[in-house]
């Protein structure tokens, strides 16, 4: 039997409510699917941090970079660490350590009563005003996101020189194609036929390098239409006419940003996975969402973007099986009004994880 070692690093506030939910669900999984899992506990986050002043130590890092088959990380961020110096060095420093140059964020409306957009007036999928038909129907959202993930505005470079804070943002020409690479071959293997680069190359300079290299690699993807947004005028178009998209690439900072606007699209951080990876190498797999201190230990953390994440990584250790599984698990808790708090339902963390583990266990196999 196939066995995959899992490290989770539950991290803060709600992260280990979360990461017992997706392991709840990922054990179940592995019955069902006949494989097995190691899965280990790493105590890295806030209480460490501050009962040891440790952070990521080496032997752990090496440990996880050698020993293990993915990371599952629950979130890091602590208001007793206002510099957040232990997360810069859990979460950024395994994405950059790793050179997990890839963080892919999918944006799915999962059920079409969570997205805000529902009651929009369109014509033809335009957005109008004067004489316009008015449709209940929610827009079809589903695209993913490319996040550069190991440089631009996030390797901390700068200086302070009296006032001034200068912070700087890095664009290497190797750091810029191999995330727009990777954005076309990943279009095309899943057969989308339009990729969105997104900069702000009217603005900062730097960012033609993000236009060249564009230009380069779609040359080589003929089937695929390359198109540009500045990231402002992307925002706006990605509230008004989500379903147009189907990739966007953009740089470290944006795509932190277009992740939660696209969260909000599709109901909220509470049902976002996402996964830093870097093709041969370990994977590091976290929900978009925080460590939402205000929601820890009451029950009442949504862990649909925790078990969905575990769907992702299912899907890199070669099972995607099992995370079509819990994905459908997941839509169908949605469906059956199985939801936390954050999506208008009355389900604490726990009884949500229990019914995706259940569905998962007795879905019809047929
Ligand atoms: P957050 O994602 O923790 O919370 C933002 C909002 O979303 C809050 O209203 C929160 O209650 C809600 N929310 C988030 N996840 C939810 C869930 N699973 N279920 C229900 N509601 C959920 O972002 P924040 O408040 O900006 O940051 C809090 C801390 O988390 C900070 O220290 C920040 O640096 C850190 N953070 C960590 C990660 C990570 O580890 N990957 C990601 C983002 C923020
Ligand atoms: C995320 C988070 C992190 C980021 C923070 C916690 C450093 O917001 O994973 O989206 O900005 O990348
Ligand atoms: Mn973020």
């Amino acid at each position: 039997m196939k066995q995959y070692r899992i490290a989770t690093i539950p991290g803060d506030g709600i992260g280990p409510e979360v990461i017992d939910a997706a392991v709840t669900v990922l054990e179940t999984a592995a019955r069902r699917f006949d494989f097995a899992l190691a899965i280990e506990r790493l105590p890295y986050g806030a209480d460490h941090y501050l009962a040891t002043g440790e952070t990521l130590p080496e032997p752990a890092f090496t440990h996880l970079r050698d020993d293990a088959d993915a990371i599952l990380l629950g979130a890091v961020g602590d208001p007793r660490v206002p510099g957040n110096e232990h997360a810069r060095d859990i979460l950024l420093g395994l994405r950059f350590r790793l050179d997990l140059y890839v963080n892919l964020r999918p944006v799915t409306l999962l059920h079409p009563d969570l997205t805000p957009l529902k009651a929009v007036r369109r014509s033809g999928g335009q957005a109008v005003s004067g004489d316009v038909r008015v449709t209940t129907r929610p827009p079809d959202i589903d695209f993913v996101i490319f996040r550069e993930n190991t440089e631009g505005m996030y390797l901390g470079r700068g200086r302070t020189e009296g006032d001034e804070y200068i912070a700087e943002e890095v664009n290497t020409g190797r750091g810029v194609e191999r995330i727009i690479r990777a954005a076309f071959e990943w279009a095309k293997a899943h057969g989308k036929t339009r990729v969105v680069m997104s900069d702000k190359s009217n603005a900062v300079p730097a960012h033609t390098i993000w236009q060249q290299k564009f230009r380069q690699a779609a040359a080589e993807f003929p089937g695929i239409t390359p198109e540009h947004r500045y990231v402002d005028a992307l925002a706006m178009e990605m509230v008004r006419e989500p379903e147009r998209f189907q990739v966007i690439v953009t740089n470290n900072l944006f795509g932190d940003i277009l992740s939660d606007l696209g969260a909000g699209l599709v109901g909220g951080l509470g049902i976002t996975p996402s996964a830093n990876l870097h093709p041969g190498r370990v994977g590091l797999f976290e929900p978009v969402h925080g460590s939402a201190p205000a929601l820890a230990g009451k029950d009442v953390a949504n862990p649909y973007a925790a078990i969905l994440t575990s769907a992702m990584m299912l899907t890199e250790l070669g099972e995607p099986d099992a995370a079509r599984a819990l994905e459908r698990a997941v839509r169908a808790g949605l469906s059956a009004g199985v939801r936390t708090p954050d999506l208008g339902g009355t389900a604490g963390t726990r009884a949500a994880a229990a019914w995706v583990a259940e569905h998962v266990a007795t879905e019809d196999r047929a």
